[in-house]
């Protein structure tokens, strides 16, 4: 099992393995082809995969804007769970971020997602009670 980084070549495989990965929340724009090409262009250091015998069993994207890392879509196949996969795709993470100088790293998770909520709290990452999460959606055809 080795981590590497995504490149765009392994959409298809990334992709399959996010649409059999329930909590994921999908979007028709962002997580097309081009969404994805567009995101790893701009953050080509910084998104990471697992392959075992050429399917991708893992993977975690994550972006910065300079100041914060923004970290989306982890999933391991569930085949693979609960064997440091995950843990491993987040330090992958977090030692290209401290490359980059970022000093902190963000994500959402549905509240709902108790699997996905559980496995951020025992990597350290806090839960903010202070905060409230705000969007504003500007292309709606983004479903
Ligand atoms: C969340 C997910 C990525 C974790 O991947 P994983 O490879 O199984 O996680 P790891 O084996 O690295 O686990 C790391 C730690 O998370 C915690 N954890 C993982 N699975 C857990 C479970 N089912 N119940 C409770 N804690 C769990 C454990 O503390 C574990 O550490 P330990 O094995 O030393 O006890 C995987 O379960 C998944 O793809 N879930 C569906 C998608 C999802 O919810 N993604 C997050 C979206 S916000």
């Amino acid at each position: 099992m080795e981590i590497s980084l995504m490149t765009i070549e392994d959409y298809d495989k990334v992709y399959k393995l996010w649409t059999n990965t329930s909590g994921m929340g999908m979007r028709s724009v962002d997580d097309s082809l081009q969404g994805i090409n567009k995101f790893i262009k701009r953050n080509p250091t910084t998104n990471f995969i697992v392959k075992v015998e050429d399917e991708v069993v893992g993977v975690i994207l994550c972006g910065h804007d300079g100041r914060r890392g923004y970290i989306y879509h982890t999933a391991v196949s569930s085949e693979y769970r609960g064997k440091g996969v995950g843990r491993a795709l987040v330090q992958a993470v977090l030692e290209a971020l401290r490359k980059e100088e970022i000093n902190k790293v963000a994500l959402v998770a549905f509240a709902s997602n108790d699997l996905g909520n559980k496995f951020w709290h025992s990597i350290g990452f806090e839960k903010r009670d202070d905060l409230v999460y705000r969007n504003l959606s500007i292309n709606h055809n983004n479903n």
